[in-house]
């Protein structure tokens, strides 16, 4: 067996690298790019109930020191549409994870149900984004509101479900939980952190919705802090997130309690290519440290 494939919430992987919500996941192809890349599987972008444009432009603002800020406003073509773009992708052979937000655990529930009907092998709850009223981390940072939206969905489907959680709060372990306890099968952790650019010139906020949310390496130290005291809070599996770039990251955030990791910003420079070198590279660093799966590797720091 591949010392690579890994089966997290009853889902195998053919290892242990996924791509992130929101980074090329608008479209089959993209999906498709980043599995033929090497991912070991794709989350889909956050899918509404219906289509929704996001923010006026600057959206974004990416800077060499500290990474990338966005606050697209969660757009997206809404569940109906978005279907044939899932079709797409699993017709490819590729592992979709399905990303869904709502403003109400009903709505979860629903989004759920549609995604479950497409055929994704598990749904990720975005309970994090930053930026956007009514939505993300304004119910997801409520351990309470979590936990209501995540009893919704796992009643409405049979799918594995991942809580994704954010890092705006300053109890991790209570949020982490708080989603176990509702049922959840899985925390993906960390969504980006709220942050604000201003451009000294126009002397004005630089994105249009004034704050977004950080991400790229900067945030690494920060992802990898969060999956370390929740995976001494939890018992259910952890999807690290937050600034991976190398594979040394990957292993970091393994050691660190990750079961699966995500990357997102940096496909945005390394392409679907950068996960054929990330698996590669764990690949050898399981090796060196004479490591016969990712499963072994997952905690252990916790236990040196
Ligand atoms: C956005 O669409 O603004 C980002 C989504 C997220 O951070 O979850």
């Amino acid at each position: 067996m591949d010392l690579l494939q890994t089966r997290v919430t009853g889902v195998d992987f053919r290892n242990p690298i996924l791509l992130a919500s929101g980074i090329w996941g608008e479209s089959g192809i993209s999906l498709t790019r980043a599995y033929e890349g090497g991912a070991g599987g794709v989350v889909t972008k956050s899918i509404g109930s219906e289509p929704r444009s996001g923010y006026p432009n600057p959206t974004i603002e990416k800077n060499g020191t500290w990474g990338l800020l966005n606050a697209m406003g969660l757009p997206n073509p809404g569940i109906e549409s978005y279907g044939e773009e899932v079709r797409y992708a699993l017709s490819r052979g590729v592992r979709v994870v399905g990303s869904v937000f709502g403003g109400t655990a009903e709505e979860f529930a629903r989004l759920s149900q549609a995604m479950e009907a497409l055929g994704v092998a598990a749904i990720e709850l975005n309970l994090s984004c930053p930026h956007a009223k009514g939505y993300g981390s304004e119910i997801g940072s409520d351990p309470e509101a979590l936990a209501e939206v995540v009893r919704a969905v796992k009643s409405a489907v049979r799918l594995p479900v991942w809580a994704k959680l954010t890092p705006n709060t300053a109890d991790p372990a209570s949020l982490g939980r708080a989603a176990e306890r509702a049922g959840a099968d899985a925390i993906s952790a960390i969504n980006t952190l709220r942050g604000m650019a201003i451009d000294p010139v126009t002397m004005r906020p630089i994105l249009s919705h004034v704050s977004g949310g950080l991400s790229g390496p900067a945030i690494k130290p920060i992802g990898l802090a969060f999956v370390w005291q929740v995976f001494e809070a939890v018992h259910i599996p952890i999807i690290g997130i937050g600034g991976i770039s190398r594979p040394e990251d990957v292993f970091e955030y393994l050691l660190a309690g990750a079961s699966l990791v995500e990357v997102g910003t940096a496909v945005m420079e390394g392409g679907g290519p950068l996960f054929g070198q990330l698996a590669r590279g764990v690949s050898d660093i399981l090796v060196t440290h004479g490591l016969k799966s990712v499963s072994e590797s997952v905690g252990a720091a916790h236990r040196r």
